[in-house]
């Protein structure tokens, strides 16, 4: 099976290349980052279905930067990726995209088949791509709160902030799921039929995920820094963000296993 993945240069594109290998050893995988070209240009789609040929496309690309896919300046980009290209794929050829737990605001944790309830320019738009995608046949993968090796992330940037001594304000009344990026890759790359959710299995807080990343380093570094709890309304954020978007069935591994790979 020929197996296309978009947006293979960002965090879970990243994290599926490098799962592929062990997660489908009898696949040919195609890794198309952004010097293969915009992903939501028609043209550029065609082209890479013509030369690829892929049984089925991984849809990793998007726009993610939740706080500007409402701006002025950004929107007419943010929906080309996130709400029209969907679609447009989807009808091509068999797709799986990922979508996002914001499209509910609405108590968790949220079943596969609960009615979505976006709040914000970003999580509307991925719930007009994730309606675009169904009515053409494909298939959803909603993800949220990931992290992992390479890049710039939550996580990532925790560490760097807790290691130089910095204090961290970290939100305590949402609750998270906090996922490791390469569990989601193994679990998307099942290319699971329908509506389906790759999340991690326990919850926490921002401020709970904080305290024990800071836990691991002062043991195996002894850093000094602090943890400082705040509200999510304190941090007046342009887009709204949920506050309990826990997605279920969560079966992947807690975020607890993953912390001394996120530490170390
Ligand atoms: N990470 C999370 O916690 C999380 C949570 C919920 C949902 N998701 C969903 O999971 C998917 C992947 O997220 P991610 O965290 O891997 O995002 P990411 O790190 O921002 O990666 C997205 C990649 O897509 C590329 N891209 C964006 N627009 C493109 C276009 N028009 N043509 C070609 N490439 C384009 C980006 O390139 P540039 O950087 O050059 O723009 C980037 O390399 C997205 O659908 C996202 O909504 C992620």
């Amino acid at each position: 099976m020929r197996i296309l993945v978009t947006g293979a240069e960002g965090l879970i594109g990243r994290a599926i290349v490098a799962s592929a290998a062990s997660a489908r050893p009898r696949d040919h995988l195609i890794a198309v980052g952004r010097s293969d070209g915009d992903v939501a240009d028609p043209r550029v789609r065609e082209a890479l279905l013509d030369r690829h040929k892929p049984d089925a496309v991984l849809f990793c690309a998007a726009f993610t930067a939740v706080d500007r896919a409402g701006h002025p300046d950004d929107i007419v980009r943010a929906e080309q990726i996130n709400v029209h290209a969907p679609g447009d794929w989807a009808r091509r050829v068999p797709l799986w995209w990922l979508s996002s737990n914001f499209v509910f605001s609405t108590p968790g944790p949220h079943a596969p088949s609960a009615a979505v309830s976006p709040k914000g320019a970003y999580a509307h738009q991925k719930a007009q791509g994730e309606q675009a995608v169904i009515r053409e046949g494909g298939n959803v993968c909603r993800v949220g709160w990931v992290y992992g090796p390479g890049g710039r992330t939550f996580g990532s940037t925790l560490v760097e902030r807790l290691r130089a001594g910095h204090t961290v304000a970290a939100v305590a009344d949402v609750l998270v799921q906090p996922t490791w990026s390469l569990d989601v890759a193994q679990s998307l790359l099942t290319l699971p039929e329908g509506t389906s959710h790759h999340m991690a299995a326990e919850t926490t807080s921002w401020y709970g995920f904080a305290l024990a990343v800071q836990a691991g380093l002062e043991r195996t570094e002894r850093t000094q820094s602090t943890v400082a709890p705040v509200r999510l309304a304190d941090l007046a954020l342009p887009d709204p963000r949920p506050r309990d978007a826990r997605l279920e069935p969560a079966t992947l591994p807690g975020w607890r296993s993953r912390l001394n790979a996120l530490v170390t």
